[in-house]
């Protein structure tokens, strides 16, 4: 089936006991409820070299009225996902969307007695909204509560049904790989709820079992949130056990519980795996942020809470790309990015994530945007920092492409090596030199020289034998060195320009050599197979 597995020291994906990296694209929210607007974005996918789509399935879509289920629209989706030979990753936007409940059904919506909101001051009214003009904190739409058991049982009877629909149609081709359970969970606004309830459940005792739990995992917590659990009484209630960061980690004890019975229920049915997706922190305070969201400073919380999901995924629209994969995998997590900017460097994302940090997903967000100029409402919609060098070298529609196109061809070499020392990859956003130390090699990429001035490149190094190496590579120099101190000189003996047929046969270009490798480079992307020799 298709899981989650441990491979030397990296956490990759199989499908039918096989490596599978998907080379993703996530729609925009809209387009996977209409699978015949969906044909022109399934021609898109394929142009850029995707595999896999990530595609939303709307609560309020399969269970227009409770118990009354239709999936007609998912089901159409896998169809297509085979007809185009890709796979997918539904995205079940449930209780919650963007920490807000756009997608719940009417019937949920309009229930606001069994359904209860998010209270986050007192006198806001039953829906959500503030009473007091003189509050400023409205949203268009408004957030079911995190402790509303009702929202919590119709939610997971939904998924649980979604699971049995994909189990029925789909156990045994595997086009459907994984699921993403909700979407940016939390809460805006407040780092907790305000209700009577939720101050009455503030003020009692932490369960003492999250709390052992919490103090037997500081090592990996972020300072603060070690400080505050370290610092902390052994016992009491959350205020007294987690000080200064109690209101944030009560959210995510509650949310994380919440999406909890939601997996578990639908794992129950069918054990995809299963993925949680956030909206990053950016330094501010919980609640200027979706408080409670599986952001790296909860983690130890929803590892807790939630041990059905499999991954906690981070949607990175931010400049430092490359800190935030550091961040996200240093825990031994696997990489997937459900969401990424479709301007900044997204194809040397690309390559940088799976090359260098083995990802299993890499997805830039409303991907047909790609070779788009960045507007102001994206900056808007996706929080970006507007002053982010990466946008000004937008993104090729081409050049995007022909990368995903080079990495499919490649991925027969690629997932044996997944796992080892013999895949790495680096980006231009890491300076104008990065060393690789491979399996006895050493590989220096530069970038931004007199001769590559360009700072988007890319060049991910491929191990296939003892003397033999794939480069991909995009505005990017190269140069290979031995590692080997009994055999410390290294000589090129080939270097080829091509490409792999459908059949996976090497079908080479130009051997270059002379002018040509007297200092190697890769003006546009493309592949060279390097066969090389080390003496003393
Ligand atoms: C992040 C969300 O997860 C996406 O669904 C989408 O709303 C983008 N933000 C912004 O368009």
């Amino acid at each position: 089936m298709t899981e989650l597995v441990k491979k030397g020291s990296k956490m990759i994906l199989t499908v039918g006991g096989e490596p599978y990296v998907a080379l993703a694209g996530e729609v925009h929210n809209s387009d996977s409820s209409s699978p015949e607007y969906m044909e022109k974005i399934w021609k898109i996918a394929d142009d850029l070299g995707m595999n896999t789509l990530i595609l939303p399935v709307t609560w309020e879509m399969v269970e227009p009225e409770e118990g009354t289920f239709d999936f007609s629209v998912p089901k159409t989706l896998i169809e297509q996902a085979r007809a185009w030979n890709k796979k997918i990753i539904f995205l079940w936007f449930g209780s919650w969307k963007n920490a807000e409940m756009m997608y719940a059904p009417a019937w949920v919506k309009t229930d606001l007695e069994r359904f209860s909101r998010a209270q986050i001051v007192k006198g806001m009214n039953k829906a959500g909204r503030t009473i007091s003009p003189s509050i400023p904190y409205k949203m268009p739409y408004t957030t079911i509560s995190y402790l509303c058991a009702e929202a919590m049982r119709a939610d997971a009877k939904a998924f649980a049904r979604l699971m049995q629909f994909i189990k029925e149609v789909d156990e045994k081709e595997n086009t459907v790989i994984a699921v993403q359970v909700e979407n940016e969970t939390g809460l805006l606004g407040a780092a907790r709820e305000q209700s009577d309830l939720a101050d009455e459940l503030f003020a009692s005792d932490v369960p003492e079992e999250f709390v052992s739990y919490m103090r037997a995992h500081t090592e990996t917590m972020v300072p603060d949130v070690k400080k505050a659990v370290e610092e902390g009484a052994a016992a009491g209630n959350w205020e007294a056990v987690f000080g200064p960061c109690a209101e944030e980690i009560f959210s995510a004890y509650h949310i994380s519980r919440f999406v909890e019975f939601v997996a578990s229920s639908g794992k129950a049915v069918y054990p995809l795996p299963m993925l949680v997706n956030c909206w990053l922190d950016k330094g501010g305070e919980p609640g200027s942020y979706p408080s409670g969201g599986p952001v790296s400073r909860m983690h130890e919380v929803w590892s807790y809470g939630a041990p059905s999901i499999d991954a906690f995924c981070p949607d990175i629209y931010v400049p430092n790309f490359l800190g935030i994969c550091d961040e996200y995998t240093r825990r031994g997590m696997p990489l997937v990015i459900p969401e990424a900017a479709t301007h900044a460097y997204a194809a040397p994302r690309m390559v940088y994530t799976v090359g260098h940090h083995h990802a299993v997903c890499y997805s830039p967000f409303g991907f047909d945007d790609i070779g788009k100029p960045f507007t102001a409402m994206q900056g808007y919609l996706f929080g970006m920092d507007v002053s982010d060098p990466a946008l000004k070298t937008p993104q090729s529609y081409e050049e995007y492409g022909k990368t995903g196109h080079y990495l499919q061809q490649l991925m027969p070499l690629i997932k044996p090596a997944l796992g080892t020392n013999r895949l790495d990859a680096a980006v231009g956003e890491e300076g104008q030199m990065k060393v690789m130390m491979m399996d006895h090699l050493i590989v220096a990429a530069t970038f931004k020289t007199p001769m590559q001035p360009r700072t988007d490149g890319y060049l991910l190094c491929v191990q296939t034998g003892e003397n033999e190496c794939y480069l991909l590579g995009n505005a990017s120099g190269f140069s290979l060195q031995s590692m080997d101190p009994a055999k410390p000189n290294l000589d090129l003996l080939l270097v080829e320009e091509g490409k792999f047929d459908e059949n996976g046969k090497w079908i080479a270009g130009r051997r270059l050599n002379g002018d040509e490798t007297a200092s190697p480079s890769f003006d546009q992307p493309g592949i060279r197979r390097v066969q090389y020799f080390c003496y003393l």
